[in-house]
């Protein structure tokens, strides 16, 4: 093993968002810092975020928008960091973007803006990066850190642990967060994959296969409105994934699959009007106008429910006729149907776990944390940042504005 590289007083293990904004915060200080990173290529989650377009944060971002054990731990770090910061450096890069809804901000043109805005920084700032580089162990000896990877050790005093979740292992997830937080006694609130589509063995999902509704999704007192997606095993789309990070083993959700129509109500007045089949007369019911201006639906069908749901549906449901006249149903079998589309009942045996999901619930329980600057309270000297830590943002930007303001919180400190 070559000598110990101790020319830096603060190293950052992990150079995703989180690790590079606490890297930029430190350097531009005039500390020393070092960023350290695995992969061969860095910056490959922020690459493949927002479909290529990174969805880099979100106008509206507050403690509200985030899940965790102790949701107001959060705040300091946001209120210190907002949106606003981030939109800024942004701008002066000359970085074109759009608000595509609710909040989110986009690149017009590539996540690859963002890497390299990040990289300019870190370069004008000072910091320098080592790459790949696996940290194995952390021992702490002193009021220093001791790091080794399989050819290298580093020295420092103050050390930031940005090594993000278990997400998407194929590009470079790892536990090394939760390990490194074991081993130096800090607890850690049981992971699971988080905004991550729901599996389900019923054929009726996978025969719809690509169709998507504008629907509300509930669980309890929580609830999205977004698009949801049938796929070949089960469900996606925005909603879905919102309420995936709160869901647990074995819950039933429920889905309105037209949200601005009372489909019993409608019912119940057109059959005193048509003698047309059921069928036809759901067949027919035409998308209205989001009463909500923020709802900006992309389905580009005039009805919402295709036939061939329809015909699913009846297959599914063989006590309702969906071929009988509506002026002969009863009122009692069109509540029935008016559940199927109203107030769905579904139980998803399970998720695509974390080969799909976007982030990682759970992680560095906030108690070990100081709040204002993300610093163990049992080991001075040792940060955690970003999707390591047990704050897991909502889908639309407000990952990445934790990872931006935690980092700025752990980069400044000190
Ligand atoms: P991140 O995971 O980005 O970085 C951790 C780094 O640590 C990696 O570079 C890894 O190589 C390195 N590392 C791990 N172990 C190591 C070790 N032992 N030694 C050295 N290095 C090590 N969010 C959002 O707000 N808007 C969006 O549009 C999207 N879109 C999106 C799409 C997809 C497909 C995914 C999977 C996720 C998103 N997200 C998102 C979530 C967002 O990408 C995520 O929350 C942040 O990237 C987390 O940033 P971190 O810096 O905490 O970890």
């Amino acid at each position: 093993m070559s000598k110990t590289i101790d020319k830096y007083k603060i190293i950052i293990i992990g150079a995703g968002a989180a690790g590079f904004m606490a890297a930029i915060t430190a350097a531009q200080k005039g500390i020393n810092t070092l960023l350290l990173d695995a992969s061969e290529k860095i910056g490959e989650k922020i690459r493949i975020s927002g479909g290529g377009r990174c969805n880099f944060t979100n106008i509206g971002a507050s403690h509200e928008n985030y899940l965790s054990q102790n949701k107001n731990f959060c705040r300091s770090a946001l209120s210190k960091y907002k949106a606003e910061k981030f939109i800024d450096l942004v701008e002066k890069h000359g970085i074109s973007y759009h608000e595509k809804k609710l909040g989110q901000l986009f690149c017009d043109d590539s996540s690859q803006e963002i890497i390299t805005m990040l990289f300019k920084e870190a370069h004008q700032a000072g910091v320098e990066i080592y790459n790949p580089v696996k940290i194995k162990t952390v021992k702490k000896d002193g009021e220093n850190f001791l790091l080794e990877s399989s050819n290298q050790s580093f020295k420092c005093q103050k050390l930031i642990i940005a090594t993000g979740g278990l997400s998407i292992p194929k590009i470079g997830a790892s536990d090394f967060a939760h390990r490194i937080a074991k081993e130096f006694n800090l607890n850690i609130i049981p992971p699971r994959p988080a905004l991550v589509p729901f599996t389900l063995e019923d054929d009726f999902f996978t025969s719809q296969s690509g169709l998507s509704f504008d629907a509300e999704v509930k669980l309890g007192k929580i609830s999205f409105r977004e698009n949801i997606l049938f796929t070949h095993k089960g469900l996606s789309g925005p909603a879905i994934l919102q309420i995936s990070s709160y869901w647990q083993e074995g819950e039933t959700i429920t889905i309105n699959l037209a949200p601005e129509i009372d489909i019993y109500e409608h019912l119940v007045k057109v059959k005193t009007q048509e003698k047309k089949k059921i069928k036809n007369i759901i067949k027919e019911i035409e998308f209205s106008k989001p009463s909500n201006k923020d709802i900006k639906r992309k389905i580009d069908r005039k009805f919402i429910f295709p036939e061939q749901y329809l015909e699913k549906l009846a297959e599914q449901n063989p006590d309702i006729d969906f071929e009988q006249s509506i002026a002969e149903a009863s009122n009692k079998s069109l509540k029935s149907l008016a559940n199927l589309l109203n107030n769905w009942q579904v139980k998803p045996n399970g998720t695509e776990g974390y080969a799909k999901a976007e982030v990682t619930l759970g992680g560095v329980d906030t108690k070990e944390l100081d709040s204002k600057t993300m610093e163990a309270k049992k080991v001075p000297g040792l940060y955690f940042i970003g999707e390591a830590v047990d704050v897991t943002g909502w889908l639309g930007g407000y990952n990445f504005q934790w990872a931006w303001a935690s980092g700025f919180a752990a980069g400044s400190a000190g």
